[in-house]
């Protein structure tokens, strides 16, 4: 069996592949017309904003993990209010314990970024060949140059600079792999650009405040640049196709919403780095818990209010908050979330998101 068959080609990855079964169909179109000026207009503004990793980035410094934040994540805060309770499997920590999860916990993070943006690079090329339009085929077909760019720089940063990458989360997977599956074009637009794109946006811009080393900080201003555009993509492709869908197909889409909110809300950090530190997760869980219920606040408290102000005024726009007589507006209200309604506007904000062209103008960047 040689490489190119299937079963061959699996069998020589040495297990490093998932198969996903895509149920969508591919969408060959004949007509060249560009009659969407807004995607148009995205397009040219992604075309002239590529950037190189290799030579628009200075790999050459030295990156000191210990310190690369500025300030230490909400988990390494919540393990050292846990490591106080009575009957902790944190209380023999000693500094270098809590400096170590602070490196693992990073370390864990820029791990997710990896393997989203490959989910990211695998959606985008998805929606190349299933979306039926012209000007949103070459769209994505530039997202997904874009999105090999991040999956790219986060695998280096990590390989040089950080350290051993941790596994795929279970999450991740369950929400990624879902949207390359589904049978509805829209839903992978839905899923990827909307909601994990605003999550991307969120948590590359919270890195961004807490982080003062150059590589880092250069390289999350070029990824927020392209992503802040493929929100955009998303919202002005979807706001054509939403409005003409019935109500039951929107019913669909806002459960989908509500579905993928609350996991959000309920996902876990990357199990694994407790392994790491060799501490047992269903011991340490009850002292976590307990040290967030006092401190009155999740480990992704902040974080969380970033992606809500970015997703629910893009869902609002999309006409999804009020279909069927606000079914999504009474139920994200229930879970807190109306006060978002008025947050960010990355719809029309990439163009301030986009640093690129802000260091080209500059002369920074050629
Ligand atoms: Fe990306
Ligand atoms: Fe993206």
């Amino acid at each position: 069996m040689t490489a190119t068959q299937p079963g061959g080609g699996l069998e020589a990855t040495g297990g490093s592949v998932r198969v996903v079964r895509d149920r969508a169909e591919r969408l060959f179109t004949w007509s060249y017309e560009r009659e969407r000026p807004q995607l148009v207009n995205l397009y040219n503004k992604a075309a002239a904003s590529q950037w190189n990793s290799v030579t628009d980035l200075d790999w050459s410094c030295e990156v000191d993990p210990e310190r690369v934040t500025t300030d230490e994540p909400p988990v390494v805060a919540l393990a050292r209010r846990a490591a106080q309770i009575p009957g902790s499997p944190l209380a023999a920590w000693g500094e270098r314990q809590f400096v170590e999860l602070r490196v693992e916990s990073f370390k864990a993070q820029l791990s997710q970024f990896m393997h989203g943006e490959q989910g990211a690079m695998m959606t985008a090329a998805k929606l190349v060949e299933t979306v039926p339009w012209i000007d949103a085929k070459y769209y994505a077909a530039t997202q997904t140059m874009d999105e090999a760019r991040h999956t790219e720089v986060f695998a280096r940063y990590l390989s040089e600079k950080v350290g051993e990458p941790y596994p795929m989360s279970p999450y991740l997977q369950g929400q990624i792999f879902g949207l390359l599956e589904d049978s509805r074009w829209d839903i992978a637009y839905l899923g990827m650009q909307i909601i994990i794109e605003s999550l991307a946006l969120a948590a590359f811009g919270d890195l961004l405040r807490r982080t003062s080393e150059p590589l880092l900080r250069q390289l999350l201003r070029y990824v927020m640049a392209d992503e802040a555009r493929h929100v955009a993509f998303g919202i002005v492709s979807l706001n054509e196709l939403y409005r003409g869908l019935t109500s039951a197909e929107l019913l669909e889409r806002q459960e989908f919403l509500l579905d993928n909110t609350i996991r959000n809300r309920l996902r876990a950090a990357t199990p694994e780095v407790w392994d790491r530190m060799g501490v047992n997760l269903g011991e340490v869980m009850p002292f976590l818990a307990q040290a967030a219920a006092e401190t009155g606040a999740g480990p992704l408290a902040t974080f969380q209010r970033a992606f809500f102000s970015k997703l629910v005024p893009n869902v609002a726009k999309l006409g999804l908050l009020d279909a069927n007589d606000g079914w999504l507006r009474s139920r994200w209200g229930e879970a807190g979330l109306l006060e978002f309604e008025h947050g960010d506007d990355t719809a029309s904000d990439f163009e301030r998101y986009d640093a690129v062209a802000a260091d080209r103008a500059a002369g920074s960047l050629s």
